[in-house]
């Protein structure tokens, strides 16, 4: 199978992590006899530098002609903590939603018995934890109207939600719900907000259609505290687009490491695949970052394009890295290695003939 896939490495350690999961990609191609063709594309404070856009057209064009977006990640700390920035590298991540229609950033945390004691909660409540958060990624208050007074006076930001913005997002996380623990919570703030309430309406109208399904609802300063008390409750996770991001930040950390984890983002046009982690600007080009959740990103790429049993092969290579006590330093790991190795052994693992699925 031929499939062409678009790169986006972006800032910081963004390239070399996205590095990494081409070579577990190319070594899947060499296993399974496809082969993937990789269009490369500036994105962010890159993109800025050599363009002055965050989101070049071209780039956009890329993704759009492609079968999969694989990202790395963006952000420059020269930005940060300038107000007054009329450009920033955020923007290309924001505009390359909006582009693609990416309207559900789906964000599944994992554990790995041997890690549970990074962890910052206790292992009992660790162990076992497997959930997913739908955060609407296309609408609320990141893309409604906003402004500011001239003399800083004040400034505003809308948070509209149309019926079928939260339509659509609701169907996917039922459906997949069918294929976890059936059970899906609402996260809202609907005691305040009027489209929170608009929220619990549309899901309470849909959940008819699955009767399978159990729904529930929380509100969010309730959810953020019951994510770190008892995180084993949670199933998939449906919430609009900013207490998505908070929360999902948050229960990021539940697993022990940012390193590991993947996300997808889903829509009306290609999909887009990117650690969870950001552009981490300290430790780029040290060789010292995880890319583990980079390469786990190609995994969640490839059951995109339903190579469902490509994507195991790439998950068993980093399962079985870990459980040998292998790893980037900030796991703590019996045996440490910089990200090139560890790219290199997970794509020397899965081109392994021998190297057999474990399930
Ligand atoms: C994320 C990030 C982005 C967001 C930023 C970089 C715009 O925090 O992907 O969660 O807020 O959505
Ligand atoms: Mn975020």
């Amino acid at each position: 199978m031929k499939k062409k896939i678009a790169v986006l490495p972006g800032d910081g350690i963004g390239p070399e992590v996205t590095w990494q999961a081409i070579k577990a990609l190319d070594a899947v191609g060499d296993r399974f006899d496809h082969y993937f063709e990789y269009c490369f594309a500036d994105v962010g404070a890159t993109a800025i530098d050599k363009t002055g856009s965050p989101l070049p057209d071209l780039t956009l064009e890329a993704c759009m002609n492609a079968d999969a977006v694989l990202f790395g990640a963006i952000g420059d700390p020269k930005y940060d903590n300038d107000p007054n920035a009329k450009v920033r590298p955020e923007q290309g991540l924001l505009a390359l939603r909006k582009g693609l229609g990416l309207y559900a950033n789906i964000r599944p945390v994992t554990t790995y018995s041997n890690l549970l004691h990074l962890s910052p909660l206790k292992e009992n409540k660790v162990k076992d934890v497997d959930l997913v958060i739908f955060r609407e990624l296309t609408g609320g208050i990141y893309f409604g109207e906003k402004g500011r007074a001239e003399d800083n006076s004040s400034a505003f930001d809308t948070c509209l939600y149309k019926r079928e913005e939260i339509e659509r997002i609701t169907h996917l996380s039922f459906q997949h719900a069918r294929q976890r623990r059936k059970k899906v919570t609402l996260v809202d703030k609907a005691n305040v907000l009027e489209n929170s309430r608009l929220w619990r309406h549309v899901v309470q109208e849909l959940s008819t259609g699955y009767p399978d399904i159990e729904l529930d609802y929380m509100f969010v300063d309730n959810a953020a505290m019951q994510l770190i008390q008892w995180p084993k409750q949670f199933d998939v996770v449906l919430t609009s687009n900013m207490f998505g991001d908070i929360l999902s930040d948050e229960a990021s950390v539940i697993a022990g490491s940012m390193g590991l984890l993947p996300s997808a983002s889903i829509g009306l046009h290609t999909s887009m695949f990117e650690p969870i982690h950001g552009s981490y600007p300290q430790a780029a080009g040290s060789d010292i970052a995880n890319p583990m959740a980079a390469i786990l990103s190609a995994a969640m790429l490839l059951d995109s394009l339903e190579l469902f049993e490509e994507a195991k092969v790439i998950r068993a290579a980093v399962t079985t890295l870990l459980e040998k006590g292998i790893g980037t330093p900030e796991l703590s790991p019996r045996i440490t290695y910089g990200t090139t190795q560890i790219g290199d052994t997970i794509a020397h693992m899965i081109a392994e003939p021998d190297f057999m699925i474990k399930d």
